[in-house]
C-alpha cells in the first residue's frame, strides 16, 4: 500500500520525442528515449494520481497503471494534452521538436542527380508547456524541463517565467553527460524561491523525488 497523497488528483505527463514528417518515410526527431517522462508518470500513479501519459514514438514499454495516448507530432501532442485537460498537475517532459516541415511531401522526395538537395522550409511548432502554463484552466502545478547543453541555470530561470511553470527541472544533455537516451540524470529544481541541486540519480529515483515534491507543493498551495 504506502502513502497515496495524490489520490483523487489528475495528472498529465508528456514524454519522448516528437517526429515531424518530411515525407512518408523521413522525419525530424531527437534522441529522447522517454525514460524520464515515463518514470515520472509511473511515480505520480504510485502516489495515487490518475495519470494520462501522452508519448511520442519510443521503444520503451508503457508504464502500468496509467492511461496511454500515443502520438507522433507536436501538434498531435498538443491536441491530446488539451483533450486530457483539466488536470491538477501537468509535467511536460517531452522533447518536442521546435520546428516542423511546412509542407511534408505526400510522396517520397526523390534525389535529382546533379541538382543538389531542396532546402527544407521549417516553421515553429506550438509550445505545449507554455500553452498549459497560461491556460484559463491551468493545472495547480505545472512543471517543465530545460534540457540544455550550455547556460543550464540561466536558461531554466528565464523559462519559469516565459512558460508559466511552477518548477523547471534543469538538466545538462551535453553528449558527455550521457543523460539523453541514458538511465541516469543529474537535475536542478528551479522555482521562484530558489534552486535545488540533486545528486546524480537513476531516472526512476529522480521521478519519485519529483512526484513527492509535486505532492507537497499541491498540498502547500491549497493550505496557503
Ligand atoms: O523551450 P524549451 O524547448 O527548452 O522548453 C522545454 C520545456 O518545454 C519542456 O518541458 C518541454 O516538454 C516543453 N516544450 C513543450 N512544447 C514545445 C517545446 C517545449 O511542451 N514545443
Amino acid at each position: 500500500p504506502g502513502r497515496r497523497p495524490l489520490k483523487g488528483r489528475k495528472a498529465i505527463v508528456t514524454s519522448g520525442p516528437t517526429h515531424e514528417p518530411i515525407d512518408p518515410v523521413r522525419y525530424i526527431a531527437n534522441r529522447s528515449s522517454g525514460r524520464q517522462g515515463h518514470a515520472i508518470a509511473a511515480a505520480l500513479a504510485k502516489l495515487g494520481a490518475e495519470v494520462t501519459l501522452i508519448s511520442g514514438p519510443v521503444t520503451i514499454e508503457d508504464p502500468a497503471g496509467v492511461t496511454m495516448v500515443h502520438v507522433e507530432t507536436a501538434r498531435q501532442m498538443l491536441t491530446a494534452v488539451e483533450h486530457a485537460m483539466p488536470a491538477d498537475i501537468a509535467v511536460m517532459v517531452a522533447a518536442v521538436a521546435d520546428w516542423r516541415v511546412v509542407h511534408a511531401a505526400d510522396n517520397k522526395i526523390k534525389k535529382k542527380p546533379g541538382e543538389g538537395p531542396e532546402p527544407l522550409e521549417l516553421e515553429e511548432n506550438p509550445d505545449i508547456l507554455k500553452a498549459v502554463g497560461h491556460a484559463d484552466d491551468r493545472p495547480a502545478i505545472v512543471v517543465g524541463f530545460a534540457a540544455e547543453t550550455a547556460n543550464v541555470l540561466a536558461n531554466a530561470q528565464a523559462k519559469l517565467q516565459r512558460k508559466g511553470a511552477d518548477f523547471i527541472v534543469a538538466n545538462d544533455v551535453s553528449p558527455d553527460s550521457g543523460v539523453m537516451g541514458g538511465t541516469r540524470n543529474a537535475v536542478r529544481i528551479v522555482s521562484p524561491t530558489g534552486v535545488e541541486t540533486w545528486p546524480d540519480l537513476d531516472k526512476q529515483e529522480v521521478a519519485m523525488r519529483l512526484a513527492e515534491r509535486i505532492a507537497s507543493a499541491l498540498v502547500g498551495n491549497e493550505a496557503g
